[in-house]
């Protein structure tokens, strides 16, 4: 038996957590490796990678998903051609990275890793936009408009010509902190400015053509459910009632008589006076707003109840949402981010790495909560600027079996039924990456270290399914979902012609992972093994391991729910972002070209597909000496492209609130960050 334990015997490529953060700012032709550059290519590609950090070697221990994004864009101006240019997303909090790092003066404020996020401890979390895109065409007149997402910061616009940002959406006072920051500081009267709060947004903002409206959300997570939520507590409340022998003896046995009743009764106990405050404070603390955006003023929000008055509380994020021509679809997605995404690096707590990660973390919930907005109760919402009372729009709540980060909502929603496509990534769990500390499932030898970094393996076959749902009524009308032994495991990003927003979701492509033994870990073992909705037996799953499922690009019929074409790529290949291009004078919603990046240790290449017939193989293989992808995540196609004409910018300048008395900060703006945004 192969041990794949052995680096030498791995079939997972290493040159996955291996790049290059090159910017090609002048462009580079790509090189034909193998078949035709197809002569009726039309448009630009634009493709998002965290590419690591500067200080920060990728590759050693860091989850794959922490890093600055690079944005790459492929332009098909020339037939027979395909050049490339990319560019790094240079946010303000990216020069104040660089900064600290660099000049010893702001040394004490540099920003470190910590699991999933970039923190400092004194700035705040890094906002890495690093994860998708959101194009707008507001008008005719203008170039259409290109954002760049990240679940935990806002959006930034760039330049589709340059690829350079050129301003968030929305100034800083318009997004509200998970950490109510400004709050705290001013209690605790500290001079430190704390600039960049983290803020819970979605990475898949939505734009309606029709309206030329953008929505999106903002919301602030119940402080009781993170502590519910992992049995670490505890410790923690421990920990700190040793700091807290050191105050003034009154005070320290309120809290500790307090704290030791919530440890030792479980932490919801109504009696308890701490308990008490935070009940009565989650109503203002946990908090859901949708989000609607013309592209050129403040934005407008609605805080979301449910009908029976209590409001919207996010438990996992919100990654993506949908819009129908009567409905927004919000949805609690299967992307934790908890104590333990955070905790990575941090010596918080003197124990051994694996029982913190078992007592700080829990396996994400099975099922998908969906909220549902009509669309006719935005009247206008609160002005984010003003100090306005809030409007409250009420949502339906849908729960549905099985969970997604993923899904595509036809626009059209005829008798007010909302068709919903959804990608299950099942017993997944994109926010558990593999540790020093982590063995192998199989035979419990330490996992490679080369793989550090690198998500877990799925613990059951991913689902396809389509849902008719009741927008009005919010009820579950019909739904179908499917497997495929084959070609399911570790479904991952999708594409489909958007082209037309009316039409109908007829045929999404998808790129799946494979079932990769080498990824599953005793630890993710253990925290889904017990999963609810498993469709392949444990014991049938530990038997893959010499059989481990190749990635696969496939596309669905959502008509009759069945995968009707599909190409198998080898077991020592990764593919992503996957990425429909139409061919010029496309006549359907299937004539053009599948994109998608392949990486192996051959290097670094991109492939393009017949969309018409993927079981062919690729028609075409591109690369470059110089190209070294990173894990390419979401992609977007433009027809064309153009330097920004669009007038909508948030000055730097004004858009931090910097502590007079905050000398070191003030620097750090003046030096660092204003003289990168002054406009010429
Ligand atoms: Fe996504």
């Amino acid at each position: 038996m192969v041990d794949k334990n052995s680096p030498d015997e791995s079939k997972i490529p290493r040159s996955l957590m291996k790049l290059k953060r090159t910017e090609f700012i002048s462009k580079i032709e790509l090189n034909l490796k193998e078949g035709k550059i197809p002569s009726d290519l039309q448009g630009h590609l634009f493709l998002i990678a965290p590419v690591g950090f500067a200080n920060t070697p990728y590759g050693d221990g860091t989850p794959i998903f922490n890093g600055d994004g690079m944005i790459y864009r492929l332009d098909f101006d020339k037939p027979g051609e395909i050049s490339l240019k990319s560019r790094i997303a240079k946010t303000p909090c990216y020069f104040a990275d660089e900064a600290t790092q660099t000049d010893e003066r702001f040394k004490e404020y540099q920003f470190k890793n910590f699991g999933l996020g970039r923190f400092s401890l004194l700035l705040g979390l890094r906002n890495q936009v690093n994860t998708g895109f959101l194009t707008a065409e507001f008008s005719k007149e203008q170039t259409a408009r290109l954002f760049i997402t990240y679940d935990a910061g806002r959006p930034y616009e760039i330049d589709t010509d340059s690829l350079e940002v050129v301003t968030p959406v929305g100034s800083n006072k318009e997004w509200q902190s998970e950490v109510p920051i400004s709050i705290i500081l001013s209690f605790l009267n500290l001079r430190v400015s704390f600039p960049f709060p983290p803020v819970l947004s979605t990475a898949h903002p939505e734009f309606d053509e029709q309206t030329s409206e953008i929505f999106s959300v903002n919301y602030i997570r119940d402080p009781l459910d993170l502590l519910e939520s992992t049995p670490l507590t505890p410790l923690f409340i421990d920990n700190i009632i040793k700091d807290l022998k050191k105050a003034p003896h009154a005070f320290t046995e309120f809290v500790e008589q307090n704290i030791r009743q919530l440890t030792g009764q479980g932490l919801i106990n109504d009696d308890n006076p701490i308990i008490q405050f935070l009940n009565g404070a989650k109503n203002f603390l946990s908090r859901t707003y949708l989000i609607r955006w013309n592209g050129q003023d403040s934005f407008e929000r609605w805080k979301l109840v449910l009908p029976d008055g209590l409001p919207v509380t996010i438990k996992q994020s919100m990654h993506q949402i949908g819009i129908t021509e009567d409905y927004i679809i919000l949805a609690d997605t299967s992307f934790k981010f908890e104590l333990e995404q955070l905790l990575d690096n941090v010596p918080v707590l003197e124990i051994d790495e694996n029982l913190r990660r078992c007592l700080a973390t829990r396996a994400q919930l099975p099922d998908t909560t969906l909220y549902i907005v009509n669309r006719q109760d935005l009247r206008s919402g609160q002005c984010s600027l003003s100090d306005e009372p809030e409007i409250e729009v009420i949502a339906q709540k849908i729960t549905i079996p099985l969970e997604l980060i993923h899904f595509r909502v036809d626009y059209k929603n005829p008798g007010g039924k909302i068709t919903l496509h959804a990608c299950h990534n099942t017993a997944s769990d994109v926010a558990e990456w593999i540790h020093d500390s982590d063995t192998s499932a199989y035979n419990h030898h330490p996992t490679p270290q080369f793989l550090r970094g690198l998500m877990g393996s799925q613990m059951d076959i991913g689902r396809l399914g389509r849902y008719v749902l009741d927008g009005r009524k919010g009820v579950v009308l019909e739904s179908k979902v499917i497997h495929d032994l084959q070609r399911t495991w570790g479904i991952g990003l999708s594409t489909h012609d958007q082209r037309n927003q009316l039409a109908p979701i007829r045929h999404i492509y998808l790129q799946s992972f494979g079932f990769r033994s080498e990824l599953l870990t005793d630890f993710i073992y253990n925290l889904y093994k017990d999963y609810q909705y498993r469709l392949i037996p444990l014991e049938q799953l530990k038997k893959i391991q010499d059989e481990d499922r190749p990635p696969c690009l496939f596309r669905l019929d959502t008509q009759t729910m069945t995968i009707d074409d599909s190409y198998e790529f080898s077991i020592g290949q990764v593919i992503s972002s996957p990425q429909f291009v139409p061919r010029t004078h496309s006549t359907h919603e299937r004539d053009g070209y599948i994109f998608c990046t392949v990486i192996s240790d051959k290097g670094d290449e991109i492939w393009i597909f017949n969309a018409t017939k993927l079981n062919k193989g690729p028609i075409c293989q591109l690369n470059h000496p110089s190209l070294d992808l990173g894990y390419t995540l979401h992609t977007t196609w433009l027809s064309s492209i153009g330097p920004r004409t669009a007038d909508y910018y948030i000055p730097v300048r004004e858009d931090y609130e910097i502590n007079k008395e905050d000398e070191l900060t003030k620097k750090l703006f003046e030096e660092a960050i204003y003289p990168n945004f002054e406009r010429g």
